[in-house]
C-alpha cells in the first residue's frame, strides 16, 4: 500500500477543474491517503476571515458530499497541525531567493498584482508559499503527492529541498515523493479561455464551473463556452482547444477514455454535443449540491464531522512531530 498525499485550498468555492483533477480520482482510492484542507495556503494573498471560516467549513462538507470517507483516510485542516509552520521555517532557511522568483506560478501571480496597483503591493506569501507546500509534503513522507499539472514545479522544488537537506545533515531526514496526475481529467481549462486552466481566480467567472453554481448557471456556461468554426467534435487540443476540453470534462465524469467520448459525440453538432456535455455536469454537480446542502442545514452531522477532522489532525500530528524532532536534532537543536 502507497502513501498518498494532497492539500487543496479553502479559498472561495471549489470548480470543477478542483473536483475533477484532484478530487474524483482520489474516491474510492485503495491506497494510504492524507488529505489536508490548505487553510494556511488560502491566507498567502489578502483575505476576509468570515469568508475563510465560512469556506474552510465549506470545503470539508464538500469533500463529504463528493465521496470522501472521512474514516479511511486521513483529511484534516492544515492549520490544526502547527508542525507544517515548523518544518516550513527550516525549510525556508534553506531555500534561496532565486528559486523562489523561478516559480511559475509566483511570476503569473506576482505579474497579476504589480500591474493593477502599479506599485510594490506584491504580498510576500505567494514567493515563499511553495515552501510551505514543500513543508506539508515532506513531515508525512509520502511515496506519491497528487497534484494538477500547474503545480508540478512546485513538487521538484520540494524534491530539490528534501534532497538538499538530506544531503547536507548525512541522513535521510526525508523520503523524495513522486508526483503523480491523472492522464483524463488532469487539467481542465476555462471555457471562455481554453489556454489558461479553469480556475476560482480567474477573472471572467463565465469560464469557470463552481461545484454550486446553479443548474442555469451551469447550462449557460457550457452553452457559451468557446469552440471553433470546424463543427466536428475532435480531440485536438492545439486546434480545438474548446472542444477537447468539453470532451475531457465528460469523458472525466463519465469514467470512460477520450476515444470513447469522441466515438460517442460521432457527426453531432456543437449545439447538441454542448447539450449533452452540460446534462452529464449538471447531473453529477446536482448529486453532490443535495449532500451538501443536507449536511449544511444538519447540525449534528456537521458536529460529528468536525469531530473526526480533529480526530484525524491528531492522529497526523503524531507523525509530523517526529518528523520535526528529528530535523531538529539534525540542524542542532536538540530540545529533549
Ligand atoms: P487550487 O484550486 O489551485 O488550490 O488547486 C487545488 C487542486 O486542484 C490542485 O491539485 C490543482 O492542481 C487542482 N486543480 C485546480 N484547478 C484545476 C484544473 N482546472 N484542472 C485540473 N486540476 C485542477
Ligand atoms: N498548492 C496546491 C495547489 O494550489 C495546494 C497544496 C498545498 C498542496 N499544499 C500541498 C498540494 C501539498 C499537494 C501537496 O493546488
Amino acid at each position: 500500500m502507497k502513501r498518498i498525499l494532497t492539500g487543496i485550498q479553502s479559498t472561495n468555492n471549489l470548480t470543477l477543474g478542483n473536483y475533477l483533477g484532484a478530487i474524483k480520482p482520489l474516491i474510492d482510492i485503495k491506497d494510504e491517503l492524507y488529505l489536508f484542507i490548505a487553510d494556511l495556503h488560502s491566507i498567502t494573498v489578502p483575505f476576509n476571515p468570515d469568508e475563510l471560516r465560512e469556506n474552510r467549513i465549506n470545503t470539508a462538507l464538500l469533500y463529504k458530499s463528493m465521496g470522501l470517507d472521512f474514516e479511511k483516510n486521513k483529511i484534516f485542516f492544515q492549520s490544526c497541525v502547527p508542525e507544517h509552520n515548523q518544518l516550513n521555517y527550516v525549510l525556508l532557511c534553506h531555500s534561496n531567493l532565486g528559486e523562489l522568483q523561478r516559480m511559475t506560478q509566483f511570476k503569473d501571480k506576482s505579474s497579476k498584482f504589480s500591474q493593477e496597483n502599479k506599485t510594490l503591493t506584491i504580498p510576500t506569501g505567494i514567493l515563499v508559499y511553495p515552501i510551505l507546500m514543500a513543508a506539508d509534503i515532506l513531515l508525512y513522507k509520502p511515496d506519491i503527492v497528487h497534484v494538477g499539472k500547474d503545480q508540478k514545479q512546485h513538487i521538484e522544488l520540494t524534491r530539490n529541498l528534501a534532497e538538499r537537506m538530506n544531503k547536507k545533515y548525512k541522513k535521510e531526514l526525508f523520503k523524495i515523493p513522486e508526483h503523480s496526475f491523472n492522464k483524463v481529467g488532469s487539467k481542465i481549462l476555462d471555457l471562455q479561455n481554453p489556454e489558461i486552466k479553469m480556475s476560482k481566480s480567474n477573472e471572467n467567472k463565465k469560464g469557470t464551473i463552481f461545484i454550486l453554481d446553479s443548474e442555469g448557471d451551469i447550462r449557460k456556461k457550457i452553452m457559451s463556452a468557446k469552440t471553433d468554426s470546424l463543427d466536428n467534435v475532435k480531440y485536438d487540443e492545439e486546434n480545438q482547444p474548446g472542444v477537447s476540453n468539453l470532451l475531457t470534462i465528460y469523458s472525466s465524469i463519465k469514467n470512460i477514455s477520450i476515444t470513447d467520448a469522441e466515438k460517442h459525440f460521432i457527426g453531432k453538432k456543437y449545439g447538441d454535443f454542448k447539450r449533452e456535455v452540460a446534462d452529464t455536469v449538471v447531473s453529477e454537480l446536482k448529486k453532490i449540491q443535495d449532500v451538501f446542502y443536507e449536511l449544511k442545514n444538519n447540525k449534528v452531522e456537521k458536529e460529528k464531522l468536525m469531530k473526526q477532522l480533529k480526530k484525524n489532525a491528531d492522529e497526523c500530528k503524531k507523525i509530523a512531530s517526529e518528523t520535526i524532532k528529528a530535523v531538529y536534532e539534525a540542524i542542532g537543536m536538540n530540545n529533549e
